[in-house]
């Protein structure tokens, strides 16, 4: 099996940044536990609405110390943050984003970067009129197997892609289905799970010609149970993407081209296992010879079945590299990211304003 340790390889550029964390649950948990191991990063401030709670938080994360805000004003406003990472619920993200912003702090939103294609145009708004960085922290985009996959498409490994599927589903109960359901939260299978499933397809296709979509729900208000679209791409490529969050799904994605095909293993949102289908794909570890062998034996083999190669990468890697993509950005004097820009955010939020509007109960 190779690996891919990209990420590994940008954690040496010597980049400093202070970070704020807004919110205490377990994804900021993750986050923090990340940052801990990008070089240059240095949590400097939580912002929790009750001490204990942030006291507790810094204990969950191998006992980090840092100024405990709270409220979001204080460490908006504090001279010792540069960059504040928000993981506060979707609702809130507009809010605590534009608040930031006007801070003049680096923003770095955990996703779905806002409830809307609308509130995610004010957010974009607001970090131009600051002049500041601001992404939506997709770290599924910043997969070193992920971005491999990308660059295998555009290096055309595949051939021309004529197919992509990804599903995200994790099955909900009691109190956790409850609050998803809950009317008016920003909730629900599509800002949850279906934003990675649509942010996958968008990042490695662009924005589709048309969307069609068919959504769960069980009241006309109520955040979606499930939904399944179908993206088109000029007249020889289409996506499926699918979320639900009563049933756990294969939480695989696969990218199909004429050449061959990729299967991204279960998390696609975090991997750490990616097969590669393909006689063309150039193994950085294993050489000509490796190759040649590989594409004598697609000659003879159906080109359809052509031998796998597994990649491997730590399956927190994106965590990673979203940070340092803050990081690297601020540094290069940069307000957007290449791999996560902001127009792709609101391309992706109008996706699944689409998909929520095109089906009823
Ligand atoms: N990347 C991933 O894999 C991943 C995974 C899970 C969630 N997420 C995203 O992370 C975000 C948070 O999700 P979640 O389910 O963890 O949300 P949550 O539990 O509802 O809230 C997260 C934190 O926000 C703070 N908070 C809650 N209500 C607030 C309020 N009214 N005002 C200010 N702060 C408030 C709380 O911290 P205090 O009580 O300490 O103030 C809480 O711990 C969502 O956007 C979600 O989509 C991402």
């Amino acid at each position: 099996m190779d690996s891919i340790p990209r990420t590994e390889h940008r954690e040496t550029k010597s980049v400093q940044c202070r970070w704020g964390v807004v919110g205490t649950h377990r994804i900021a948990q993750n986050f923090v536990r990340a940052l801990m191991r990008v070089p240059g990063a240095k949590l400097a401030g939580i912002c929790s609405r009750s001490r204990e709670k942030g006291q507790a938080f810094l204990r969950s994360v191998d006992g980090a110390e840092c100024v405990v805000y709270s409220t979001l004003d204080e460490l908006c406003s504090s001279s010792g943050i540069d960059a504040v990472y928000i993981a506060s619920p979707t609702k809130l993200h507009k809010d605590h984003c534009i608040a930031a912003l006007e801070g003049g702090k680096a923003v770095l939103c955990e996703k779905p970067l806002a409830a809307s294609g609308a509130e995610a145009r004010e957010i974009a708004a607001a970090a131009q009129a600051a002049n500041r960085f601001c992404m939506e922290a997709m770290w599924m985009r910043f997969s070193p197997l992920i971005q491999e996959a990308k660059r295998m498409v555009e290096a055309g490994s595949l051939g021309e892609v004529h197919f992509l599927r990804a599903e995200a589903g994790y099955a909900k109960q009691g109190e956790m289905l409850d609050r998803e359901r809950k009317p008016g939260e920003g909730r629900g299978a599509l800002l949850a799970f279906g934003v990675y499933a649509i942010s996958l397809a968008h990042y490695i296709l662009g924005k589709p010609d048309a969307i069609s979509g068919a959504v769960l729900r069980i009241s006309d208000d109520a955040g979606e149970d499930a939904f399944s679209a179908s993206l088109r791409y000029g007249q020889n490529c289409l996506a499926v993407v699918s979320a639900h969050q009563t049933a756990t799904l294969s939480n695989e994605a696969t990218i199909v081209g004429e050449d061959g095909f990729i299967v991204v293993d279960s998390p696609f949102i975090g991997p750490s296992q990616m097969r590669v289908f393909s006689p063309h794909w150039r193994s950085p570890a294993r050489g000509r010879v490796h190759r040649m062998v590989r594409q004598a034996l697609a000659r003879l083999m159906p080109a359809r079945f052509p031998p796998a190669n597994a990649l491997c990468a730590e399956a927190d890697a994106g965590l990673r590299g979203e940070a340092l993509e803050l990081m690297e950005c601020v540094s290069d004097g940069r307000t957007q990211s290449d791999v996560m820009p902001l127009e792709a955010s609101i391309e992706i939020l109008d996706m699944i304003d689409a998909i929520r509007g095109s089906a009823r109960v």
